[in-house]
């Protein structure tokens, strides 16, 4: 297969290129300054069905024809869309019923974008000829790097519940259960009278007089990721018959919380991972933790290879309710943190910023004030920089520390029902993600679905392992973190874990059931605690968000107890030492930052973690390495100074360092010898 990022040598650099909304004179001017921005790809015609197709069955290629010569003739490789992500106003007249439903029973109307049914059978034969007519047509163009299916599946259509999805949902439920008792026994369904007779009595879990049954929720979710792969996968396909050397990718949506999508499950039909990243003001602390941490995932999802990131912005988005922009050097900053964890490619939306339409205040790398502008020249900045870090291509990220996610997992906890709503697992997560990093420890984000034979390899191959709050977990889950746990990987469980398996059915007998016997707990009541109610420990810290009544088996030591509170007396961490020479940590309350930071240090340490190199201040430190070398990225994105110790040549700077002392805003990626 052909490699995406072939062509100029080094990292992709480019952006959504949407030359439709512009007269054509204007594409001579954008390939003039993709030139000289150094710009080497550009995805081109992923809301494009309209133009290409303006009537069923009659293709619009010439203006087409001419984007993609010219690209080609000014030396820049297209990401080719497969044009199916915004059906067009004739579809949905001619074939209302594709237009998705809301649990609330609302159909949307034509008028914004992916508005579409993923089960739709009708969306889907009339997307597979638009795919097939695309390959057909530039399968051969030798500007084509790479096929960009649809785009950002999922983004506003992820969960449909339409008369046709139901019926999908039936034909899904057959595959899965055996018969309907196994369905009814899964679900739990003696209870409330939900009993069926017949898959055919079964819904999908729109809007309902009370609370949902949790598995039946589930297995919707589940369906929905299903589906919309679904719709990747038969474009793929598509695409593979006519261009079986072209790889294929599909636009993630990668974030700290788990979205709609199973990713690390769509991972593995990828020929390259890539992803979309935003920075999101106002609901984190630390914006470009949150991107960090998405970064990390997305290489967690893509098993360590290398992946690309399709979209970022150069400044502002235009759908927060305050739009930040980013102040001189961020735009450069935030794609240095992609690339220090595995990205071999930075894109943006889009190349030209509208003029008008939905996305008309969204920044782009040619803003509104034209290509005189500090934009713009940041831009032609950024494109030298990732001029010089081409060398880095095909370089991973070693780490000592995982982080376990799963996204049944999260979905799993979008229950309204649960002990408590302050519990979650994906800003747990994060939070661990954040400690260790200011920390200057690495760690990967690795989805459990990402690895469906090799869970326990995998996850014996860190020192440590943190389970941030897992309420599912199934069986191979719980078996895979006990393998590493007794292979000598350093395990830290922290409370509301292993309590239900894949059919979110309780693990009798005590909580956690799947952990209790690696960890030597055994909890019999949770006490949940409300907003303001943290109790105190008896180590002088304080336990928040969670207590329990808990006893400790007589090989685990108890280190920690509740102080007060219906608890008192109870074990809120423990430590089990296996016979593997690892310990088994366990966690059962919320610890403040420090505490929590203090923890994760004293696990570190036990396990032999040291940090990724010695550095001082708010600085991300990351390490890329290959056969040819290592590359330290040192990002300082504090507003103190930064000292990092590292010897060797500066890519950004260029010049040669012996320890680096950076500004805030500043960044060195160091060639270490
Ligand atoms: C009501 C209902 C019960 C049960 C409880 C739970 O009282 O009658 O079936 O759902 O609420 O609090
Ligand atoms: C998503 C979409 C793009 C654009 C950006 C704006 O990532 O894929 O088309 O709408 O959001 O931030």
């Amino acid at each position: 297969m052909q490699r995406w990022s072939e062509g100029p040598s080094g990292l992709v650099f480019g952006s959504d290129y949407n030359p439709e909304q512009w007269p054509a004179e204007v594409r001579a001017d954008d390939v003039r300054l993709m030139r000289e921005a150094g710009v080497n790809l550009v995805s081109v015609g992923i809301f494009s069905w309209g133009l290409l197709e303006p009537e069923p069955d009659r293709f619009d290629f010439d203006w087409f024809d001419d984007v993609l010569d010219d690209l080609h003739a000014g030396g820049i490789g297209v990401s080719l869309a497969t044009a199916t992500a915004s059906p067009p106003a004739w579809l949905t007249q001619q074939h209302p019923e594709v237009l998705p439903v809301d649990a609330d029973g609302r159909r949307v109307t034509f008028g914004s974008r992916q508005s579409w049914c993923p089960s739709s059978p009708v969306y889907r034969e009339r997307s597979l000829k638009l795919v097939r007519a695309l390959a057909e047509r530039y399968g051969e163009h030798p500007a084509l790097r790479l096929w960009h299916v649809s785009n950002e599946l999922g983004c506003h259509n992820a969960r449909c519940y339409c008369a046709v999805s139901a019926t999908a949902f039936r034909g899904w439920l057959a595959t899965r259960y055996a018969d309907v008792a196994a369905l009814n026994a899964a679900w739990a369904t003696a209870f409330w009278s939900q009993h069926y007779t017949s898959l055919e009595q079964v819904q999908v879990p729109a809007h309902t007089s009370s609370f949902h049954n949790p598995a039946q929720a589930l297995d919707f979710a589940r369906f929905c990721s299903d589906e919309l792969l679904g719709q990747h996968l038969a474009e793929k396909e598509v695409l593979r018959a006519i261009t079986p050397d072209v790889p294929v990718t599909t636009n993630f949506m990668v974030g700290s919380q788990l979205n709609p999508l199973d990713y690390g499950r769509w991972a593995r039909e990828q020929d390259v991972v890539s992803n979309d990243h935003y920075l999101i003001h106002g609901a984190y602390d630390d914006p470009r933790g949150e991107l960090a941490y998405a970064a990390d995932l997305t290489r967690g999802a893509a098993s360590g290879n290398p992946w690309l990131l399709m979209e970022h912005s150069t400044s502002a988005v235009n759908w927060q309710p305050v739009n930040v922009a980013k102040a001189a050097g961020e735009m450069l900053q935030d794609s240095l943190s992609h690339v220090a964890r595995g990205a071999d490619g930075i894109c943006f939306f889009q190349w030209r910023q509208s003029a008008g339409g939905a996305e008309q205040w969204h920044s782009a790398l040619v803003p509104h004030a034209g290509e005189d502008s500090e934009r713009f020249r940041e831009v032609v900045e950024l494109g030298a920089v990732l001029g010089r870090l081409g060398e880095l291509r095909d370089s991973t990220v070693t780490n000592d520390v995982a982080i376990l996610v799963d996204w049944q997992n999260a979905w799993a906890m979008e229950s309204p029902t649960l002990p408590s709503q302050r519990v979650g697992h994906a800003d747990l997560a994060l939070r661990v993600h954040g400690l260790l990093r200011a920390a200057h420890t690495g760690a990967d984000v690795v989805p459990v679905t990402a690895h469906p034979d090799d869970l326990a390899a995998v996850l014996s191959g860190y020192r440590v392992l943190v389970v941030p709050t897992l309420y599912l977990c199934d069986d191979t889950t719980a078996a895979a973190v006990t393998a590493a746990a007794e292979s000598g990987t350093h395990v830290l469980v922290t409370y509301f874990s292993g309590i239900v398996d894949a059919s979110v059915r309780v693990r009798l007998g005590g909580y956690p059931g799947a952990f209790r016997d690696l960890l030597g707990v055994r909890v019999e009541e949770f006490h949940p605690l409300s907003d303001g109610v943290a109790g105190e420990l008896d180590d002088g810290t304080v336990g928040d968000v969670w207590a329990e009544i808990a006893s400790a088996h007589d090989d685990t030591e108890v280190l920690v107890r509740y102080a007060d509170g219906a608890a008192a007396g109870c074990p809120a961490l423990t430590r089990r030492d296996l016979p593997s020479g690892a310990h088994a940590w366990y966690l059962g309350t919320s610890l403040d930052d420090e505490a929590l930071a203090g923890l994760l240090r004293t696990v570190c340490t036990a396990a032999g973690v040291t940090p990724v190199a010695e550095a001082s201040g708010p600085v991300d430190v990351v390490r890329r390495s290959s056969a040819d070398g290592s590359w330290l990225f040192a990002l300082n994105h504090g507003e103190e100074d930064a000292t990092v110790v590292v010897r060797g040549f500066d890519l950004v700077g260029e010049v040669e360092v012996d320890g680096l002392e950076l500004e805030p805003g500043q960044s060195a990626v160091v060639r270490e010898v």
